[in-house]
């Protein structure tokens, strides 16, 4: 056991020692926290499939702090140019063709291509910079949980097994980056996030495909990271269509056990469950409803008396493909719906 320092943004120095000796650093972003190392240095890599428990073929995502960084290992093409000055800084990862030789098999699990991104976050730009050193950084959770969206997650998952996180409060947009894959002759969205498909498009002038690829195991996957489970907690998730909720409240009177309720609020008034136990307010909107989601998941997960949590599905929105993807597949893919006999 390692003892893992929180550090605040002013003690950046120390955060960027220790990526500077090979030790692993959770850092923040603009979506999730990441689990950072010295993306140059395949010791320090390798620990953080350990410290996660990933598997070795799930590579990483390369975090730099300016787009001239990107050419050291990577070659960038038209399109990644014009995508990053429209959206870097931003939640938008680009997969492009990896320079051979510069950096480790370790870091794209043997793939050809490599997934980069520049992070809308200043401690995190400066971390970079200081270490002097690109950051690979997947979400900076144990494999399995869902992405931290502030220190005391990582905390929670990884104290003990990490050198220190980079506190700089909670995140803003609660999920990770959109993975486009420029590798290909035509663009792909391999992950939803806060930058839509329509948005890429504006940009490139080319149509992008959007139809996430669901992976079976004996597969080769677009993004490996689509064949794992992710985002899961202990617990069994329901989502609830909104025009299912007065159904949801019925049936969750009829359980023995409590029920956690993740819901917008105003459901929250509209159903009068202001003040009753277990509710987690997904806040006013779509995008207070994506930055509290993972947290909602994971204080629901940590209580002992709540064995299900029922959270509302937001409408089928481009803005809203991020937060359906993450809680469908928190929710297994099931409704509350399928419980009712009608
Ligand atoms: O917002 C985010 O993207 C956060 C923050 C920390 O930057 N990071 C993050 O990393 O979500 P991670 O490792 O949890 O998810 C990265 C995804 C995985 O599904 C992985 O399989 C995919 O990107 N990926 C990475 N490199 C790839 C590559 N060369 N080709 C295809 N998919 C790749
Ligand atoms: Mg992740």
């Amino acid at each position: 056991m390692i003892e893992t320092k929180i550090w605040t943004v002013d003690e950046m120095d120390a955060a960027a020692r220790a990526i500077k000796r090979g030790a692993l650093v959770a850092f923040p972003t603009e979506t999730v926290y990441g689990l950072g190392a010295d993306a140059f240095n395949e010791e320090a890599v390798s620990k953080v499939y350990a410290a996660k428990g990933r598997p070795s073929d799930n590579p990483l995502i390369v975090h730099v702090a300016d787009p001239e960084q990107v050419s050291e290992f990577a070659v960038v093409n038209e399109q990644a140019k014009k995508l990053m000055s429209a959206y870097w800084p931003g939640p938008l990862t680009m997969i492009l063709p990896v320079k051979p030789g510069n950096l480790s098999l370790t870091v794209t699990g043997g793939l050809d291509t490599v997934a980069i991104r520049l992070p809308d976050n200043d401690a995190t730009r400066q971390l970079i910079r200081a270490s002097q050193t690109p950051i690979v950084g997947p979400s900076a959770n144990t494999s399995g949980k869902p992405s931290p969206t502030l220190a005391k997650h990582v905390y929670h998952d990884l104290h003990g097994k990490i050198a220190g996180i980079l506190d700089d409060g909670p995140t803003k947009i609660g999920v990770e980056s959109t993975v486009l894959d420029l590798s290909a002759d035509i663009p792909a969205v391999l992950r939803p996030g806060k930058i839509t498909p329509a948005q890429i498009e504006a940009v490139l002038q080319t149509t992008v495909d959007s139809e996430i690829h669901h992976v079976a195991d004996n597969e080769t996957p677009k993004a490996p990271g689509m064949k794992y489970r992710h985002y899961a907690p202990d617990k069994k998730v329901y989502m609830v269509a909104p025009e299912d909720w007065t159904q949801a409240i019925i049936w969750m009177q009829a359980q023995l056990e409590p029920v956690g309720l993740m819901l917008t609020n105003d459901l929250i008034s509209q159903h009068q469950l202001a003040g009753m136990d277990f509710i987690w307010s997904l806040g006013d909107n779509n995008e207070t409803a994506a930055a509290k989601l993972f947290a909602g998941l994971r204080y629901f997960d940590d209580k002992k008396d709540i064995q299900t949590i029922l959270v509302a599905g937001l409408p089928q929105l481009d803005v809203n493909g991020a937060y359906n993807n993450r809680l469908g597949k928190a929710a297994g893919g099931h409704w509350i719906s399928e419980l009712f006999n009608n």
